[in-house]
């Protein structure tokens, strides 16, 4: 490793100051903060691979409404708490155009991200019943919904759905669901961090079963319309975005303006909760939290209290994008291709020098190619790679860190420039010619 871009010692000395006990192992942000640390003081750049940020400007559409609704003076005046008209006639819409799933605006709820969308509805699910205490993730997931968790102080279960794919995931959901436990059920789809996407068959499997053992599905679409196998990007025209939806009315989704419209900075995302949900009166949530419905139970005690609702200008920035989409004027779909085409390359990069791919398919099919993808490298494990990695300028996170069972690291294309992808192959061809001995003896 001697001859490793980056100076290892320097690479030691912050993971030191930052006080990571063990670097293959560490956080989203620690590694944020050390390679930050480790630019500064050796002015070179890594590929950055561990934090998903947008990577693209905002959606335009959403800017201007956004200044104009502040030139008008929306910033002194409180939004509702459930979130203003428009957007949630416009979103509504989106969900039947881009889903084709019927609900009404009542149940499409503004949150200030998909993470207090997250937050409270693993909250609400929580109390719906005393005797079901506990929220299974379909896992890989997303770490912080598991932080949540612990915030909440509320119980989960987890596995790893790499070996229970098709047929096999009827078998080992109803495994945890008949025990009588389990109040809600949480995947993201396309999955981060694998990108792996639920098909028609296994998103069936998941709404019978919630609908027979009357749990919650919570469907996070962060990364909606993102699966560029399948055109996903015509309002009203099939392909639609798959959708547990589909298969059971126990279900709330969660549409995110972050990455679809590159608008995380403005923590704006939806929650959408189907009618019959919405309206629910479960007997123990309302001894918990004195309101009368699943719905005003979301609304008027939760986000009530935890931000009274969402930015105002936020709101009608989001109502704008969505209008537009609606509208057929603003091609969503189009904007964001640009991470698929990224991830291709990148993966071919990491395939030509001695590296796997971990979560390789959906059943038959190869998975997407999108915001993240996974590797491996023969021999070592996931910390390993992390931490080898760092010193030849690359930084990613373990999939130990996200529920996942395999030995590999996930890889965020977002942040990674195409400027950047000829140092990524020769970083990557180092890096194989300084440890394919050592793996194969
Ligand atoms: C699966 C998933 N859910 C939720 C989020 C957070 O979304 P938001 O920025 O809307 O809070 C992310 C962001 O990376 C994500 O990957």
């Amino acid at each position: 490793m001697s001859n490793s871009p980056f100076d290892k010692e320097i690479v030691d000395q912050k993971i030191k100051q930052l006080r990571i006990p063990e670097v293959g192992k560490a956080s989203i942000r620690e590694i944020v903060a050390l390679v930050n640390l480790v630019e500064e003081e050796t002015g070179q750049k890594y590929i950055r691979m561990e934090m998903g940020v947008p990577g693209l400007p905002p959606a335009e559409i959403g800017v201007n409404a956004e200044i104009e609704a502040l030139k008008k003076g929306v910033a002194s005046i409180y939004p509702m708490v459930n979130g203003i008209k428009p957007l949630k006639e416009e979103t509504a819409k989106f969900v039947k155009n881009f889903m084709n799933i019927d609900v009404t605006a009542e149940g499409c709820i503004p949150t200030v991200g998909s993470m207090q969308g997250t937050y409270s509805a693993l909250l609400a699910a929580g109390n719906t019943n005393f005797k079901k205490d506990t929220t299974l993730f379909i896992d890989p997931g997303f770490p912080v919904q598991k932080q949540q968790m612990l915030v909440l102080n509320q119980k989960f279960e987890t596995f790893d759905v790499f070996n229970f794919r098709g047929e096999k995931l009827k078998a080992k959901l109803e495994n945890y669901l008949a025990k009588g436990n389990i109040n809600s059920i949480i995947y993201s789809n396309p999955n981060n961090p694998t990108w792996i996407c639920f098909t028609e068959d296994e998103l069936q499997i998941i709404g019978e079963l919630a609908t027979k053992y009357d749990v919650i599905v919570m469907e996070d679409l962060a990364y909606f319309g993102m699966d560029f196998r399948h055109d996903l990007s015509k309002p009203g025209e099939p392909p639609y975005q798959a959708t547990v939806a589909n298969y059971t009315d126990n279900f709330i989704l969660f549409i995110s303006s972050s990455k679809i419209f590159s608008y995380a900075g403005q923590r704006i995302g939806l929650m959408v909760i189907s009618d019959s949900l919405y309206k629910r009166e479960y007997t123990d949530l309302q001894k918990r939290f004195k309101s009368p419905t699943f719905g005003s139970t979301i609304t008027l005690r939760i986000l009530y209290s935890l931000s009274s609702g969402t930015s105002h200008s936020a709101q009608w920035a989001l109502a704008a994008m969505l209008k537009a989409a609606n509208y057929n004027q603003f091609d969503f779909v189009e904007e964001i291709k640009e991470y698929g085409k990224k991830a291709k390359v990148m993966k071919r990069l990491f395939l030509e020098n001695g590296f796997e791919i971990v979560y390789k398919k959906d059943m038959d099919e190869p998975i997407a190619d999108g915001f993240y993808f996974t590797v491996s490298y023969k021999g070592m494990t996931g910390n390993e790679l992390v931490a080898n990695l760092l010193y030849y300028g690359i930084s990613a996170i373990a999939l130990d860190n996200t529920g996942s069972n395999e030995e590999g690291i996930r890889a965020c294309v977002s942040f990674v420039k195409r400027e950047q992808f000829d140092n990524l192959n020769e970083r990557l061809k180092l890096f194989d010619i300084n440890f394919q001995d050592k793996s194969n003896g």
